[in-house]
């Protein structure tokens, strides 16, 4: 029996690695106790997304577990062992603004509940790939001392700096910058997945996530920026820009190419591999361009305003230099770009009401 385990299941990389890999393996294990909703509220939940995919994948087993809890995360492994062959960690505490509100949830989840996953991993099925969902915070607000020139309608960075052609590659340093608290909480695990690997030589890929994105998204005010700005555009309700001018640019990379990156990786692992991961020179916007295509795409005006206070340590411009991963994996390539993400957010808002 071939199984894979994926954490944070019913959100948007976990429920798109489920239907994913639920094709290729015998069984797909989720583990997700719906904390978005604790973290963020009602329109965050993600009850609807496992009611989903319970009725649509008979090899799809969903457990209610914190990964936390290392008892109950325990029994998981214990009782499927070494027929687990992948394990993909999503589930975390994803916003910047909510950590600093509750500093021990966010640390506790992002950090600990990783390396329970990686001390489970290591204990019964060491042979499986462990494929972790990191950041591009990781990198704190280093990108924002990049040389950056302002266009009418956002940040670019000075064309003959190395980083303009491609994006920003990872020999960034992570250190000795402001992260926020969820950085700082993600470079934990991010760290300690590398480690799992240099150290135990176990088989774990650390992708750190630009802007991720897609129709599955619960997007939400502190989290899922182009989803959330679907929705307001669609429904009328109000939007607010927090800093940059609005200009603050994003790569945004549909959640079906991260997870098909993943796929790659497991056919080809290496040990404690870290890669950056997004939609690169090929998918990438300001927020202001993406209210004029969110415009486009529904036929409506966005009401928005632009506040003058970004968030702490937000980045001005981030677009990810996917090289490395490109050059591992020559056959992986997108699918879909920025217009197609939007469009299919907005026809995914329209299909269907909030609880269904
Ligand atoms: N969405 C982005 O733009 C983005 C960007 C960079 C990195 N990431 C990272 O990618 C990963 C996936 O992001 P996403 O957008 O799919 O997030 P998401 O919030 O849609 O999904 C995460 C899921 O994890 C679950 N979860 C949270 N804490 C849990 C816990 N303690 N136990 C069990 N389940 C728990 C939540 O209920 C949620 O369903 C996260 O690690 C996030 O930090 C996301």
């Amino acid at each position: 029996m071939k199984i894979a385990i994926v954490t944070g299941s019913t959100g948007l990389i976990g429920s798109e690695s489920v239907e994913f890999f639920s094709k290729k393996f015998d069984k797909v294990i989720g583990i997700d106790n719906n904390l978005r909703e604790w973290f963020f509220g009602n329109d965050a939940s993600t009850l609807w997304n496992k009611k989903r995919l319970i009725q649509l994948l008979p090899n799809y087993k969903h457990y209610d577990v914190d990964i936390r809890d290392k008892d109950d995360v325990e029994k998981i492994f214990n009782k499927y062992g070494s027929d687990v062959e992948l394990i993909i960690h999503t589930a975390a505490q994803p916003s910047h603004d909510w950590a600093a509100k509750n500093p021990l949830a966010d640390f506790t989840v992002n950090a600990n509940g990783t390396l329970v996953l990686l001390e489970m991993c290591r204990t019964y099925c060491a042979d499986a790939v462990f494929i972790f969902t990191s950041t591009n915070k990781v990198y704190g607000d280093s990108p924002n001392k990049l040389p950056l020139v302002e266009h009418e309608e956002r940040w670019e960075i000075d064309p003959k700096h190395p980083y303009y052609e491609n994006g920003i590659d990872e020999s960034m340093s992570i250190d000795q910058s402001k992260h926020s608290l969820f950085g700082a909480s993600k470079v934990a695990a991010d760290i300690i997945v590398q480690e799992y690997g240099r150290y135990f030589k176990m088989k774990t890929g650390v992708f750190r996530g630009g802007c991720l994105t897609g129709p599955k998204h619960s997007g939400t005010r502190l989290h899922g920026f182009l989803s959330y700005l679907m929705k307001c555009t669609i429904s009328g309700e109000h939007y607010t820009v927090l800093g940059y001018k609005g200009k603050q640019v994003r790569d945004n990379i549909h959640s079906y190419d991260l997870v098909n990156m993943f796929w790659h990786f497991y056919n080809n692992p290496l040990q404690g591999e870290v890669y950056n991961v997004g939609g690169s020179r090929f998918s990438n916007c300001s927020v202001l361009e993406a209210i004029k295509l969110g415009e486009e795409i529904s036929g409506k005006k966005l009401n928005y305003s632009i506040n003058g206070t970004n968030r702490i340590g937000d980045h001005i411009w981030w677009i990810s230099d996917i090289s490395k991963f490109k050059t591992h994996y020559p056959d992986w390539d997108f699918r879909y770009d920025l217009p197609g993400i939007l469009t299919q957010i907005h026809d995914y808002l329209i299909a269907h009401k909030p609880d269904e």
